[in-house]
């Protein structure tokens, strides 16, 4: 038996060097870098976009070759499908709706009819590799058609599908004009999971109300095989952020990273540039923070890592202009000789950067405005080992249900995350260190391994239960 997860972007991807060559480099947010740590008891293959346009059939091949021996297959999209699929469809109508942008959704029939192209192409790659038996892991919002597609095409195979973004309620799902299709598409699975209890529950009663389906309670019958809806957090591998910090390199870039800020306190926020995490009204309650604290000035600064992001979608190019605006305002107004508030850093960093910086900041400001997840969080707290440090989280991320011992802001209020920082910068040593254990706990046994473990050991059940109910 394998498994195929099947996801929009494999976890590395292909960039084009100068010299027209590829180099191949670890692919960014949640779901890449999630999953590709897993560690399954089972042959693991995995379908995708290596994330940039072969031009032709050599460039392919070369693709191919690099990924082969990692059990990756790639699937190659035209600049047109790139346009109007991902950057169309999936990050201008999905995105936005499924973050509560309303305002942002943009409706073009090009861009539906590329998604749907797309779900087409990725199961026409999928079917050669399949065979009965195996199980089928389809992961987010691009690919929502994608488990009916398969269930009409392979038999004897588990699908699943989990969702990484929030799901809107239903009042407004329902504004989109292809809602009917997209559920049918999640209902070809036989499990269709979530961060979040409340995102499931938004998902059943999208399904009841579109599709006059009557579930009871996480379960509904079609077909004469039933499909299970469920909740599961996903986690982090804890213990490569958790044992990070033993390694020498890593050490070192602390030191380093520690020396170079000086002795006043550090806030961290690290990101995807997207108007979904709230780096606007973050950065406004940093600025609220240090007109109505001037003691605290030359003593504490942001370090912001934003990374690039979709940025050929018009909102990102222009939260991009915004950004770097409000950054160079707050920098203007408060900078001495001896002080930069606010450390901009526009690209990712690696492992190593990323987790010395974890481990040397103070305090993690995570303030998305909706997130399905979030797992900076949980990265954050698993790197400071037994340095102290606090966590701000949004009570809008997925998140903030398990962490309850973060200090929770509502990410809307400026007044509200400068009253966080305040009190995390005053938060005493040992209650730091008392709520860094408890989360640590939490999150250092609801792994990503066991996230997934979770939801194949599901899977299986279900495929049993299903297998009892075709020979009735
Ligand atoms: O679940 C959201 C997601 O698909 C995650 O993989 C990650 O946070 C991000 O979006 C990646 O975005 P993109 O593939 O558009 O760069």
């Amino acid at each position: 038996m394998k498994i195929f997860i099947i996801s929009n972007r494999l976890p590395v991807k292909a960039v084009k060097t100068e010299s027209d060559n590829f180099e191949f480099i670890r692919s960014e947010g949640g779901v890449a870098t999630g999953l590709s740590s897993l560690e399954m008891p089972m042959e693991k293959h995995w379908i995708g976009w290596p994330g940039v346009y072969a031009e032709n059939d050599a460039e392919k091949e070369t693709i191919i070759a690099h990924l082969r021996p990692h059990n990756y297959h790639p699937v190659f999209l035209s600049p047109n499908q790139i346009q109007n699929f991902y950057e169309g469809y999936s990050n201008s109508t999905l995105w936005p709706l499924c973050h509560y942008f309303f305002t942002y959704i943009e409706y073009e029939n090009k861009y539906w009819e590329s998604y749907k192209e797309v779900n087409k192409l990725f199961c026409e790659v999928a079917i050669p590799l399949i065979e009965p038996g195996d199980i089928v892991w389809v992961q987010d919002y691009h690919l929502m058609l994608l488990p009916q597609m398969l269930r009409h095409t392979v038999e004897g195979i588990s699908i699943g599908y989990f969702h990484h973004i929030p799901f809107p309620s239903y009042e407004l799902f329902r504004v989109l004009p292809e809602r009917a299709e997209l559920l049918n598409g999640l209902l070809g699975a036989d499990l269709i999971g979530f961060h979040t209890h409340d995102y499931m529950r938004h998902f059943v009663s999208a399904a009841e109300r579109v599709l006059d389906l009557r579930f009871k309670l996480d379960q509904v019958l079609l077909d004469n095989r039933m499909v299970y809806v469920d909740a599961f957090p996903m986690g982090i591998n804890y213990s490569l952020y958790h044992d990070a910090i033993l390694k020498r390199e890593v050490q070192q870039k602390a030191v380093e990273l520690k020396k170079s800020y000086g002795t006043h306190k550090l806030i961290l926020s690290v990101d995807r540039l997207d108007y979904s995490k709230g780096i606007l009204h973050r950065l406004r309650g940093f600025d609220l923070f240090l007109e109505k604290h001037p003691e605290y000035k030359e003593k504490v600064s942001l370090a912001m890592i934003i990374v690039p992001s979709r940025g050929k979608v018009d909102r990102y190019a222009g939260l991009k202009t915004k950004i770097d605006e409000t950054i160079g305002a707050i920098n203007g107004k408060y900078s001495t000789i001896n002080w930069r508030p606010v450390y901009y850093f526009y690209h990712s960093f690696n492992f190593e950067e990323l987790v010395a910086m974890y481990h040397i900041a103070d305090i993690a400001l995570v303030t998305p405005l909706r997130d399905g997840m979030n797992l900076v969080a949980k990265e954050y707290l698993a790197a400071k080992r037994d340095a102290p440090g606090v966590l701000i989280l949004s009570e809008m991320a997925g998140a903030s249900i398990e962490l309850r011992e973060s200090i929770i802001v509502n990410p809307n209020d400026v007044g509200e995350i400068e009253q966080a920082i305040l009190r995390a910068m005053e938060m005493p040593e040992d209650e730091q260190m008392h709520k860094l254990r408890l989360m640590q706990k939490d999150i250092s046994t609801q792994t990503v391994d066991k996230w997934a473990a979770g939801f194949i050991q599901e899977m299986n059940k279900i495929r049993s239960l299903n297998e009892v109910l075709k020979r009735k």
